[in-house]
């Protein structure tokens, strides 16, 4: 979709109590920038302009790294500064729409923005609201008055305009006051704001309890996948084997073009296969000279960057070897702490196992390895 999106993230969280500003926690184990901008990209964002603290700089490259059509830029002391800050660095032509929104409201979604630049299309701007549900008080300690509901809608983000009308409005805004949305500011300039029906799920992250909820919710948002991973070599001359990651002195060796390690690769497949993302020799095809010989770690690595890129993490592995010789179990636990480190998970989430096959079949009359694996990652929905 030809839209952009602002992302104002340069506030200090105040209300949100101790610890670091809102965007830069941690929500699901993800910062919650990470969160808005992944909604917005995911929705068809052709640029979003994030908009930051200056001394967060550097922390933004590795809360959106592997994210692509992205920048970052210097806020202000207010949201309108920030907003505007983000508004001037966009790249956008005048027409295009652009989507004002808080990093702190981590659930925006593809639909989301989608009826957002429909109510675009007949106006000059759309706004998410929701009914208001509670009866609403005036007063300090004790009630003054009761207001009337009526009429009165809570404004969310993100917010719809086009980006040359927008930055018009902006500069016709009074110094003197302060606005507490975008909508307000294209109000004041004459403009008329579609409203839009809302979506609890856009609630503002402001208050400590906020982060309960929300880590809830999150929790709701993700699911956990299974991928197999099988893989074989034929022993051949030699007098080392790889396997999970570790060197085996042995009276063989494996024959493969890479290391051979059958252990790692069928761990390979098994992330692989759990975000379907084809297997190993689609990835590493043996008939590149690249791979020859090659360390298999890289292949595990690769298959667990991709798994990030995919928003997902793994959760636990379990590998088995099928061998008659050499002997596993001395090895074991160098192997779990070898591919927990590859993994990037907790040595305890990594299982290696061994059986021979009773001198049945090819591993039992000692032609080569087998190995499987089961590898489990969480995703976003
Ligand atoms: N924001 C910003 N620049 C500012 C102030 C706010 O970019 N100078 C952003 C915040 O990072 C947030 C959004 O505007 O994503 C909505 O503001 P709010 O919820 O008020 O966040 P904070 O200002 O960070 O929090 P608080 O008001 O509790 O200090
Ligand atoms: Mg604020």
């Amino acid at each position: 979709m030809n839209f952009s999106a602002v992302v104002v993230a340069a506030g200090s969280g105040l209300r949100a109590g101790p610890g670091e500003p809102k965007a830069w926690r941690l929500l699901g184990g993800k910062p919650i920038v990470r969160w808005s901008v992944e909604g917005l990209l995911s929705g068809g964002a052709r640029e979003v302009v994030v908009v930051v603290a200056r001394d967060r700089l550097g922390q933004v490259d590795e809360a959106l790294a592997g994210l692509e059509r992205w920048k970052a830029v210097t806020g202000g002391r207010t949201r309108a500064e920030s907003v505007q800050a983000g508004l001037a660095a966009l790249s956008g032509a005048r027409n295009q729409p652009v989507l004002v929104h808080d990093a702190a409201r981590p659930f925006v979604t593809r639909a989301h923005v989608e009826r957002l630049l429909a109510g675009l299309e007949v106006a000059d701007g759309a706004i998410p609201t929701l009914p208001v549900p509670d009866t609403l008080k005036r007063g300090e300690g004790l009630v003054d008055e009761t207001v009337s509901r009526d009429g009165l809608w809570r404004a969310q983000t993100p917010q719809a305009f086009r980006i040359g009308r927008l930055k018009a409005a902006y500069r016709r805004w009074p110094t003197s006051e302060e606005p507490t949305d975008d909508a307000a500011v294209m109000e004041r300039a004459g403009g008329q704001v579609a409203m839009i029906p809302g979506d609890p799920m856009l609630m503002k992250l402001t208050f400590p309890e906020d982060f309960l909820l929300a880590e809830q919710l999150a929790a709701s948002r993700r699911i956990v996948r299974t991928g197999l991973g099988i893989d074989a070599h034929r022993f051949g001359q030699g007098d080392v084997v790889w396997l999970c990651g570790i060197r085996i002195e042995h009276d063989l060796g494996l024959i493969g073009h890479s290391d051979a390690d059958a252990g790692l690769h069928a761990l390979t497949d098994a992330v692989l296969g759990a975000i379907g993302e084809g297997d190993i020799g689609e990835h590493f095809p043996p008939s590149d000279p690249r791979w020859r010989g090659a360390s298999s770690d890289q292949f595990l690595r690769h298959a667990v960057s991709l798994l990030a890129s995919h928003g997902g993490r793994v959760l636990n592995a379990d590998v088995t070897l099928i061998c008659e010789r050499p002997k596993i179990r001395p090895h074991r636990d160098v192997m779990r702490a070898r591919i927990a480190e590859l993994l990037d998970v907790p040595v305890q989430r990594v299982s290696v196992k061994a059986t021979t096959t009773e001198g049945m079949g090819f591993t039992g009359r000692e032609e080569g390895i087998m190995a499987q694996a089961v590898v489990s990652v969480e995703t976003p929905l």
